[in-house]
């Protein structure tokens, strides 16, 4: 599409006179979209319409539910330059990332693309409250894998050495999982888990976070887990020597935890009820100052109730995609709201003693 001129937009009604329907005509050189809406009974417009198809109608003589025709006339006629604007603002730019999309990716599924850099600065600030560290730590930490070199070869190094080529693109982008890094960075946990690996981009990207975390003396290790057992292909050298995918439905695979879990990950079977089965199958191994983070907050509000049920803060971090057709999604967060946490040149330390776990009433 052309920015530089305007779009045509037409406004008319098609349909029975019982069941009319509001036409949107949007046409722009060899461009053409119309948009067809049923006209309800109880709409303004459905009064409209039908007296307006009467035979020799004078809108202007009418009065429709006791306002005067003159208005609704008014009302007609911004319509065409209303409807230009906002399908403009709506279908330019989502049209042109969807036809791009088309041709240069392959995925189908669990689409990869980066984030408006406007993003980082929220995440960073809102996840410094549930880590207890600076905003600009944070966003040091959500910056990091974007410049590591090492891992993003890594990455492509095993599409290029698949024969037949993964429904996945080969350049890396991480999306929201950058937020997940950070978390990993910042507590550097000795357990995390993530539910829902697929092909394991989030997998590798926690492991290499892992990796630093160790570099810089806390080590920690990663539990995957995942129904499909050719999930976690991305899981390559050096990254697989931090953790593994365990293979079998993910919430009889945490039954099997037997130590605190300092960072969980939702991202399995996205069925609301599924996802708060996850919490309560976990929610007795978190240690105090674990942070649980969902990849479902965007649909469901099964991660806010936990965490409003167990004594947790909540908070969502939007997504903001660029250059895709994607509205994107989001990270839930939830975390203890004691106790609080302090910076150390170690790490973090907890300022208070342990919150005993939450009754078993909760849910
Ligand atoms: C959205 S993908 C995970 C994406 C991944 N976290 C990433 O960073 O790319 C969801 C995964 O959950 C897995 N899954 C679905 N139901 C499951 C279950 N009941 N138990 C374990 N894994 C499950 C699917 O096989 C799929 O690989």
């Amino acid at each position: 599409m052309n920015p530089g001129t305007a779009p045509k937009v037409q406004v008319g009604f098609t349909g029975e006179p019982t069941a009319p329907k509001l036409e949107v005509r949007f046409s722009e050189g060899d461009f053409e979209l119309t948009l067809r809406d049923a006209v309800s009974p109880g709409d303004k417009f459905y009064k409209l319409v039908q007296l307006l198809r009467a035979p020799g109608a004078d809108v202007r003589s009418m009065a429709i539910d006791g306002e005067p025709a003159a208005y609704l006339q008014q009302v007609l006629q911004y319509v065409p330059n209303r409807a230009a604007f906002a399908l403009k603002y709506y279908l330019a730019p989502k049209l042109q990332t969807l036809v791009q999309w088309l041709v240069a990716s392959k995925e189908s599924d669990n689409y990869t693309y980066d984030n408006a850099s406007s993003c980082l600065h929220y995440w960073a600030s809102g996840l410094s409250l549930a880590l207890g560290c600076s905003p600009e730590r944070v966003l040091g930490y959500l910056r990091e894998p974007i410049e590591d070199v090492a891992l993003k070869q890594a990455i492509v190094a095993m599409y290029d050495r698949q024969p037949v080529k993964p429904l996945r693109d080969r350049i890396p982008k991480f999306g929201r999982r950058l937020a997940w890094y950070a978390c990993a960075r910042a507590l550097k946990p000795k357990l995390l888990i993530e539910t829902g690996v697929h092909q394991g981009l989030g997998s590798v990207l926690l492991c290499a976070a892992l990796k630093r975390n160790t570099e810089e003396g806390h080590p920690g290790t990663y539990m995957g887990t995942d129904i499909d057992t050719s999930a976690g292909s991305l899981l390559v050298a050096p990254y697989n020597q931090y953790g593994k995918v365990h293979y079998g439905d993910s919430i009889e695979t945490l039954k099997t935890v037997d130590r605190p879990v300092n960072l969980f990950i939702n991202d399995s079977d996205h069925s609301a009820d599924y996802e708060a089965r996850e919490y309560e199958a976990i929610v007795r191994k978190l240690s105090d100052r674990a942070v649980v983070l969902g990849d479902n907050a965007h649909v469901t509000d099964k991660l806010m109730q936990f965490a409003w049920n167990t004594q947790r803060n909540f908070i969502f971090l939007n997504e903001k995609p660029e250059n895709h057709w994607y509205p994107g999604a989001g990270v839930g967060v939830a975390w203890p709201k004691s106790p609080p946490v302090v910076e150390t040149a170690s790490g973090q330390e907890s300022l208070t003693p342990s919150v005993s776990p939450p009754g078993p009433q909760l849910f």
